[in-house]
């Protein structure tokens, strides 16, 4: 591109804006299009839904799949974990779990990249929420069709039954 095309460019943009800005003024009602927030205007700024409130799971939940890092089943709000504090670990560590009742953090958590085990939480998996997320009452934006493999494999074996 040479100068006077990226001059003819700048020009073209500075126009556009402007031109976005009358549109706004004549049409300060124009439907935005209905993404995952829904309703509103094009130019009007929506307030955030309020925060969805953390569940408590009775009990334990099932995995979509083996490897799946299993969901916090309890709140964690205000739960620290940086550098020098690890709030999670204080109940999920090896030596806590007798007095937590917590669940010990399992073995592939104490094996750093080449499978050697260490004596504590490997550094890889130290920031827990990497991994495993709590959950909320929020409904989800998209549906989803997910079937657990378990399920396919019954009916698999129901229509080669027939
Ligand atoms: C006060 C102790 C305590 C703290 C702190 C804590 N947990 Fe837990 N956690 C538990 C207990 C007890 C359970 C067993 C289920 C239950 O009773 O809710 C559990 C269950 C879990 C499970 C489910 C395990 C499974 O097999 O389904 C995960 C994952 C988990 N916690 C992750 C975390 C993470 C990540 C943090 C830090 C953000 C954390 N926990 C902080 C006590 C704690
Ligand atoms: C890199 C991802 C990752 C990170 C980071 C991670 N985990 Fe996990 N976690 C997993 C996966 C995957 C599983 C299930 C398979 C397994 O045990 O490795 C799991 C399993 C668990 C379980 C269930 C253990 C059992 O025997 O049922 C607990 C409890 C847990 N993690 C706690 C934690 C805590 C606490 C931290 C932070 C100190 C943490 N995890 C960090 C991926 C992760």
């Amino acid at each position: 591109m040479n100068g006077r095309q990226v001059f003819s460019l700048a020009a073209a943009l500075i126009v556009l804006a402007c031109g976005l800005v009358t549109v706004a003024e004549q049409f300060p009602d124009a439907p935005g299009p209905d993404g995952i927030r829904k309703g509103g205007t094009l130019f009007e700024e929506q307030s955030a839904p309020p925060l969805a409130d953390p569940v408590n799971a009775q009990g334990k939940r099932v995995r979509a799949y083996p490897e799946q890092p299993p969901t916090i089943p309890h709140t964690i709000r205000d739960y620290q974990i940086d550098k020098n504090v690890n709030r999670c670990l204080e109940c999920h560590n090896r030596i806590q779990t007798g007095v937590s009742g917590a669940p010990m953090i399992s073995i592939t958590h104490f094996m750093d990249r080449d499978f050697q085990v260490l004596a504590d939480v490997a550094p890889r998996r130290y920031f827990c929420l990497q991994c495993h997320v709590p959950q909320t009452n929020a409904q989800p934006p998209v549906g989803n069709s997910f079937k657990d493999v378990d399920i396919l494999l019954r009916n698999r074996k129901q229509q080669s039954a027939q």
